[in-house]
């Protein structure tokens, strides 16, 4: 199934009529300007090294805009996020992963035509070769299932040469669908190798998220009839997660992809990328803190020890690169989250009622209003899964299986840009002047 892109997703930067002028060493070099439909303009530096013999420095890239993309807007200050012009909490209300996944490829929703259509043809993807049975084998049960995770998605490329071209839009199609549709399989598949149970089909007449949290929970043993309070909360969480601009781990895929590698050894970057405790690891460390802390009366105590920076202790789902405001998925999911432990009778679960009293004295504490400091996505999402019984060393992972939808539609958009270069960075080199090889016997 072909998508034409929408009109939308096709228009260029506008290039500005106005222009930066640097001095450097007495002589004047304008760059030109390109303005943004939202959010901040841009200067393009490209010819900086060559009129100048210098680079820029922004390690963190605190200020370097990597790529032009259509796909997500966010603001930061105002604490908006936006999917091709569509802001987050109408669609997690409203709309669902697939449809998500659709309008982050396409930029456009879905008709029901389209919809019909594009299900059918994620369901159809949704088994994996029976040959990466053996793959998981391989590994210890007590395997991190992001290490699994990794070395699946990687593998997925020695199954699929049909669709390794990079180069044949036919072919970037087949492995978005087959990502899409591959890592709700593969997810539940690493989560059921740890612990010792037989792995799960999936089911062709179930939705997405149920089908996800069928192969998670089912067993052959006896029928398994999804929650379906449970399977919508998982499909706003997936749709919460789907993208987020050029994030670290979504960075990764384009950088590693910039160099023609194959979509699927690309989302195994980006999966690696996410493992990381700043970025999507967060939410297990944010379990593993709520237990910690252990009971509202301790907090007090923490947040001192979070104040003290020679602890090393962060308030883990709090603070963002880019938010400096409250997290408008954290506003959702903390909703949800009331919503999943009310369906499941856990509302007076411990690690919530210190997750709101952590937040409310987070909120008002000058450390970290000072710093912008407010809860992220990260924030509420493990007391959710852990209320669903999923274990913690899951959390980032299906962290990955929502952002999947993200990486594979900012790699097809870096991929149909003409402009695209592989991304090589410079550096401000501070090493070792210089010097002669020193045969061993001389050496001190
Ligand atoms: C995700 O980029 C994305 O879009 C990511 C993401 C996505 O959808 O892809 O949104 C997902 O990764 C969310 C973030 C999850 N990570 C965490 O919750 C880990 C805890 N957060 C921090 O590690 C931190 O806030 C980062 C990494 C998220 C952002 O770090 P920055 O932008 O580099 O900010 P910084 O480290 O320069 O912090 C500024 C100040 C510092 O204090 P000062 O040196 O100014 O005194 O704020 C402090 C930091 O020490 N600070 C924190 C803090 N985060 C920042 N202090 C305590 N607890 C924290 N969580």
């Amino acid at each position: 199934m072909s998508k034409i892109e929408s009109a939308a997703a096709k228009q260029s930067a506008a290039a500005s009529n106005r222009t930066v002028t640097l001095s450097v060493d007495g002589k004047n070099i304008s760059f030109p300007v390109y303005d943004a439909t939202e959010g901040q303009s841009v200067f393009d530096i490209s010819k900086l090294y060559a009129e100048t013999g210098m680079f820029t420095f922004d390690p963190g890239f605190m200020s370097t805009a990597s790529c032009e993309s259509k796909i997500t807007f966010i603001d930061g200050d105002q604490g908006i996020l936006r999917y091709r012009g569509y802001d987050i909490a109408p669609l997690a209300e409203k709309s669902d992963y697939l449809e998500v996944a659709h309008l982050l490829l396409y930029g456009e929703l879905p008709n029901a035509e389209e919809k019909k259509s594009f299900n059918r043809t994620i369901t159809m993807h949704t088994m994996v070769h029976e040959q990466l049975h053996f793959l998981f084998r391989g590994f210890p049960r007590a395997s991190h299932p992001m290490a699994v995770m990794a070395g699946a998605a990687a593998s997925l490329a020695a199954f699929y040469h049909d669709s390794l071209d990079v180069n044949d839009p036919a072919q970037r199609e087949i492995s978005a669908y087959r990502l899409i549709a591959k890592m709700p399989t593969l997810a539940a598949m690493s989560y059921k190798y740890s612990i010792g149970q037989p792995f799960i089909y999936p089911q062709n007449d179930l939705g997405f998220s149920e089908n996800f949290l069928h192969m998670m929970f089912s067993t052959p043993c006896e029928k398994y009839t999804v929650n379906p309070v449970l399977a919508r909360a998982m499909d706003k969480i997936l749709i919460l997660h789907a993208d987020h601009e050029q994030n670290a781990s979504t960075s990764t895929v384009r950088l590693a992809g910039s160099s023609g590698a194959n979509p699927f050894a690309c989302m195994s970057a980006g999966i690696a990328s996410l493992w990381g405790p700043a970025h999507g690891g967060a939410n297990e460390a944010v379990i593993n803190m709520l237990r910690e802390i252990g009971d509202v009366s301790k907090i007090p105590d923490f947040i001192q020890k979070v104040k003290d920076k020679t602890s090393g202790i962060k308030l883990m789902g709090f603070g963002h690169r880019v938010y400096k405001n409250y997290d408008p998925r954290a506003t959702v999911l903390r909703e949800t989250c009331k919503e999943v432990l009310a369906e499941l009778g856990q509302i007076n679960e411990p690690l919530l009622k210190i997750a709101v009293e952590l937040e409310k004295i987070a909120l008002n504490d000058p450390y970290f209003v000072e710093r912008k400091l407010y809860p992220n996505v990260d924030f509420y999402s493990g007391i959710i899964y852990r209320a669903m019984g999923i274990p913690s060393k899951m959390f980032t992972v299906l962290f990955a299986v929502a952002r999947t939808a993200g990486w594979i539609a900012q790699w097809k958009e870096m991929m149909e840009d003409p402009k695209a270069k592989i991304g090589r960075p410079r550096q401000l080199f501070t090493g070792s002047a210089p010097r002669q090889f020193v045969p061993l016997d001389k050496r001190k």
